[in-house]
C-alpha cells in the first residue's frame, strides 16, 4: 500500500491515527499513545476499540476489525483507498498533488463529478436566492424568522421555477453523471432535460466531512405538493446513512455526549439557531439502524424531539427502540402546545427551549406517561396491554438492575404485583439475549502466557532485538516438537517472513502493524493485538530479549528433564536397569544444555 515516496507515505506518515479517530469515535487514553473507545463498527457497551498511536493501527477485540488510518477512513466513510488517501489529506491541510485526483478508478470519477455537480448547483441556488427571482423565497425565509446568518451558514438557496434554470447555469453534463443525480431530470417523451427541483427552498444536505450529497426542498406554495422533495439516492449520497446538519453538530456532540434527534430540516437549523449546535435530523426518511450506529459511538444520550402529532408519536416510538437496541441512554422531549421544536423556538425563544432540553424526562417516563391516553387501565386487559407494551422498551435495557428497578416502577404505576411484571420480564429479555448470542460473533480462544505474549511485543516493537533474535527464534520453534504448536508461532512466521532481506523492507524500520495483521488470520491478528495493546507487558531491551527466548527454549527441556526424573525412578524400581541408564545420559545432555548460555540454534 503505502510505500515511502508515495503520495499516500506522505499522508500516513503526517497524520495521527488517533486524532483522525477520534474525529468518529470518542477515545479514552489508556496509556502512552494508546487509546480506547466503542467500537464504530459493532454495537458495543464496553469498549474494545483500540487505538494504538505507536503503531498508527487500531484493533477491535470485540469483532475483530483492524487496520490503519486508510482503513479506518475506507470503511467509516464508504471511500476507496485514492478517497480515503485525498480526504485525509484535504481534512489536514496537506496538498494534494494534481495526479492523485481520481482518474483511475472510474466509479471514484463518477462520485468526484457528481460531488462537483452538487457543489456547483449549491452555489447557483446560493446566488439565485440572492437575485431578483429569489424575492419570494427571500420573503419566506423572513417570515420564517431565519437570520441571515444562519441562511449563509447553512448554505440554503432558491431553486428557480422556469424548469431549466439549473440545467443552463451548469451547461452539458456528462450523461451518466446527469443520470445518477437526481438533479435534473429526463423527460419520458425524450423532449429533453429539465430541472428536478422548480421554485422551492434549497437545503443542502451534507455528508460527515461537509460534502454536498444531496438537497432538501421545500415548495414555498401550499398548492405545490409534496411540501419537500428530496433528492434520491445516488453513488454520494444514501439515506439511511446520512444526517441532516451531522458535520456540524459532531464536535459539540462529542463533548456533550448529547445529541438531540429532530424530524425536519426547519427544525434542525432552528435548535441549532437557538444555540444547540448537537442537533441532527433524518432527510425524508425515518431514523434507521444505520444512522444509530452513526450516532452511537460518539454520545451517550439521545434526545428525541420529534413533532408531538400522531406521526411524530409513533416515529418516536420506532426511534427508542433502534436507540435502545444500540443501547443509548433515550430521552424524549414533547414540546407543549403541539409545537414543533422550530415553532416552539420561535414562540418561547432559546433560553426556553434550552430549558425543555435540559428536562427532557428518560424515554421510560414519557412512555408510561403516554399509558393513560393510550390504554384503559381501570380494565385488566387494558392493564395487561400497557405493561406489555412498556415491558417491550424495558427488556431492551442493558444493564439488568436498571431493568429491575423499571419494571418495579411499572408495576406500580399500573398496580400490578411486582413480582409477576418481573418474571414476565425476564422472559422478554431472554428471548432477547438468546437473539443477541446467535450474532456475536467474538473470537475465543486460551489465554496466551505472558512469555510468549512479551516476546511478541517486543519483537514488533525492538528493531534490535527482532533483527537479532527473530531468525534464531523461528528456527527454534520449527526444529522443537514441543514448541511448534505455541500461539504465538504463525504470528512470528508471518513477522519473519515480513523483515526477510528479499522482501526489501528496511529491518531497522517499525514494523507495519497493519500490513502484518493483514497476513493473518483472525484469532492470530486478536493475539497480536493482544500483546500490542495489553498494559501489563514490559517493554524490554535486546538482552532481556534474548533472555526470554531462551527461557522459552528451556521450558520443554526442562519439562523432558522432569519426565526423565520420573520415569528414571519407575525404571529403577522395576529393574530395567539399561534403559533407565539410557535416560539418566538423555537427561545429563539435557541438564548440560540448560546450564549453558546460548539455547539457540539446532536443539538436537
Ligand atoms: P414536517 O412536515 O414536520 O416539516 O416534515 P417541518 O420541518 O416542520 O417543515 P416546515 O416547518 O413546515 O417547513 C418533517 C420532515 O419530513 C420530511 C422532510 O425531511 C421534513 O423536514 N418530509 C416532510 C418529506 O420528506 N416530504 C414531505 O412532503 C414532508
Ligand atoms: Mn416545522
Amino acid at each position: 500500500m503505502a510505500q515511502p515516496g508515495d503520495f499516500a507515505y506522505t499522508v500516513k506518515t503526517s497524520v495521527d491515527i488517533v486524532r483522525v479517530v477520534g474525529e468518529y469515535v470518542r477515545l479514552k487514553r489508556q496509556s502512552g499513545s494508546r487509546y480506547l473507545g466503542l467500537c464504530p463498527f459493532n454495537q458495543e457497551k464496553t469498549p474494545s476499540f483500540n487505538v494504538n498511536g505507536q503503531y498508527q493501527s487500531y484493533h477491535c477485540f470485540g469483532c475483530g476489525v483492524h487496520g490503519d488510518v486508510f482503513k479506518f477512513v475506507m470503511e467509516m466513510d464508504h471511500l476507496t483507498f485514492p478517497e480515503a488517501v485525498r480526504s485525509i489529506a484535504e481534512k489536514n491541510g496537506i496538498a494534494v498533488p494534481k495526479r492523485i485526483s481520481p482518474d483511475a478508478d472510474p466509479q471514484a470519477r463518477l462520485r468526484a463529478q457528481i460531488f462537483e455537480l452538487h457543489e456547483r448547483a449549491a452555489d447557483f441556488f446560493r446566488q439565485s436566492l440572492e437575485s431578483a427571482e429569489g424575492g419570494a423565497a427571500r420573503q419566506y425565509l423572513k417570515k420564517r424568522g431565519l437570520a441571515p446568518e444562519i441562511v449563509k451558514e447553512f448554505g440554503l438557496g432558491y431553486a428557480p421555477g422556469g424548469g431549466q434554470a439549473l440545467l443552463r447555469a451548469l451547461g452539458s453534463i456528462p450523461e451518466d453523471v446527469a443520470a445518477q443525480s437526481s438533479l435534473v431530470g429526463r423527460r419520458e417523451d425524450g423532449s429533453g432535460s429539465y430541472d428536478y427541483f422548480r421554485n422551492r427552498l434549497m437545503f443542502p444536505i451534507q455528508n460527515e466531512a461537509g460534502k454536498i450529497v444531496a438537497f432538501g426542498a421545500r415548495a414555498l406554495r401550499d398548492e405545490d405538493q409534496p411540501k419537500y422533495l428530496n433528492s434520491r439516492e445516488s453513488p454520494i449520497y444514501r439515506k439511511s446513512r446520512v444526517l441532516y446538519n451531522w458535520h456540524r453538530a459532531k464536535e459539540t456532540m462529542r463533548k456533550q455526549g448529547m445529541v438531540v434527534l429532530v424530524e425536519g430540516y426547519m427544525d434542525a437549523i432552528g435548535v441549532y439557531a437557538a444555540g444547540v449546535p448537537n442537533v441532527v435530523a433524518s432527510c425524508g426518511t425515518s431514523l434507521t439502524l444505520e444512522h444509530v450506529k452513526n450516532i452511537a459511538p460518539m454520545v451517550k444520550t439521545v434526545v428525541v424531539n420529534y413533532d408531538p402529532d400522531s406521526a411524530g408519536v409513533k416515529a418516536t416510538e420506532r426511534s427508542l427502540e433502534t436507540l435502545l437496541e444500540e443501547k443509548l441512554e433515550a430521552r424524549v422531549l414533547s414540546l407543549p402546545g403541539g409545537l414543533d421544536p422550530d415553532e416552539y423556538v420561535k414562540a418561547n425563544g432559546a433560553p426556553a427551549y434550552r430549558e425543555m432540553l435540559e428536562q427532557a424526562p428518560p424515554f421510560f417516563d414519557y412512555l408510561i406517561s403516554r399509558a393513560p391516553a393510550m390504554f384503559d387501565l381501570s380494565q385488566p386487559k387494558g392493564k395487561s396491554d400497557a405493561a406489555h407494551y412498556l415491558l417491550g422498551y424495558v427488556s431492551k435495557l442493558p444493564d439488568r438492575i436498571v431493568r429491575v428497578e423499571m419494571a418495579a416502577r411499572l408495576a406500580d404505576r399500573l398496580g400490578l404485583d411486582r413480582d409477576l411484571l418481573g418474571k414476565e420480564m425476564r422472559a422478554a429479555a431472554a428471548d432477547r439475549r438468546d437473539v443477541s448470542r446467535a450474532a456475536a460473533t467474538g473470537i475465543t480462544h486460551g489465554p496466551v502466557p505472558h512469555v510468549q505474549r512479551t516476546l511478541l511485543r517486543c519483537m514488533v516493537a525492538n528493531a534490535e532485538a527482532r533483527q537479532q533474535y527473530l531468525a534464531p527464534l523461528v528456527a527454534l520453534l520449527g526444529a522443537t516438537p514441543a514448541l511448534a504448536e505455541i500461539a504465538i508461532r504463525p504470528v512470528l512466521d508471518a513477522l519473519a517472513a515480513m523483515a526477510s532481506p528479499d522482501s526489501g523492507v528496511d529491518p531497522a524500520a517499525p514494523v507495519d502493524v497493519p500490513a502484518l495483521q493483514d497476513r493473518l488470520l483472525p484469532p492470530q491478528q486478536q493475539i497480536l493485538a493482544v500483546a500490542l495493546n495489553d498494559d501489563s507487558i514490559e517493554d524490554l531491551s535486546a538482552a532481556q530479549v534474548l533472555g526470554y527466548v531462551q527461557e522459552l527454549a528451556r521450558r520443554p527441556l526442562q519439562a523432558r528433564v522432569e519426565e526423565l526424573r520420573r520415569m528414571i525412578r519407575q525404571a529403577e524400581q522395576s529393574g530395567e536397569v539399561t534403559s533407565a541408564l539410557t535416560m539418566l545420559q538423555e537427561k545429563k545432555d539435557l541438564e548440560r544444555k540448560l546450564s549453558s548460555d546460548y539455547l539457540l540454534g539446532p536443539t538436537s
